[in-house]
């Protein structure tokens, strides 16, 4: 059987983002079930309704990109307890026009690294809100709050005591999409 196509969306643009790490860290250790692949969201225009008739190509790209997933893995910050913008408007982007969602009935996964004590728990909440809606089915434990400086050593590099976590999540995960792909 082929592997299942994951989507890794990061909420981060900033160029040393955890978050970023996190999802390559995720994308490495991924078990041979899974084909994880980063999907551009800083690329993208600020959603205009205006333009559901005529979507800019980059649009178009993450639609099809997100269509053409087995599912969607979020790697975000936490920005004043919530989703940064960007993955806002990622997220309202591909579903649109009204009613061709790109995101329906696609499982997903949560994860997120903070500089905060936290570790995301209230940007994750506000986007299982956003998920609902969309109907995509969410995986609910383990729950994923990192802090940076535990999860990651000087150099950058994921420290020795996370890796069965992080492992052990992505079994998780991959058991997940196996039960809610599409089709
Ligand atoms: C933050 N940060 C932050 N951290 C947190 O735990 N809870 C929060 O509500 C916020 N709010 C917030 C707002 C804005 C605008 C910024 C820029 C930052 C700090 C955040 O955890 C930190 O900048 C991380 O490094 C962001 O993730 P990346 O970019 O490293 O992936």
């Amino acid at each position: 059987m082929h592997p299942h196509r994951i989507a890794v969306i990061v909420g981060s643009l900033r160029r040393d983002s955890f978050n970023r790490q996190l999802a390559d860290v995720l994308v490495e250790r991924a078990p041979d079930t899974l084909a994880l692949h980063r999907v551009e969201i800083g690329d993208l225009p600020l959603y205009n309704q205006d333009d559901d008739d005529a979507p800019h190509a980059h649009v178009l790209r993450l639609k099809r990109e997100i269509a053409q997933a087995d599912g969607v893995l979020f790697v975000t910050p936490e920005y004043n307890r919530s989703i940064p913008g960007v993955l806002k408007n990622a997220l309202d982007h591909a579903s649109r026009p009204y009613g061709e969602s790109s995101w329906a009935g696609t499982p997903a996964g949560i994860v997120g690294v903070s500089v905060g004590a936290i570790g995301t728990a209230a940007a994750q909440q506000h986007l299982r809100t956003i998920l609902a809606y969309l109907d995509m089915p969410t995986l609910g434990q383990p729950e994923v709050f990192l802090k940076a400086d535990a999860v990651f050593d000087d150099t950058g590099a994921l420290r020795d005591d996370s890796r069965d976590f992080i492992d052990g999540w992505l079994t998780r995960y991959a058991d997940w999409v196996a039960r809610h792909a599409r089709g």
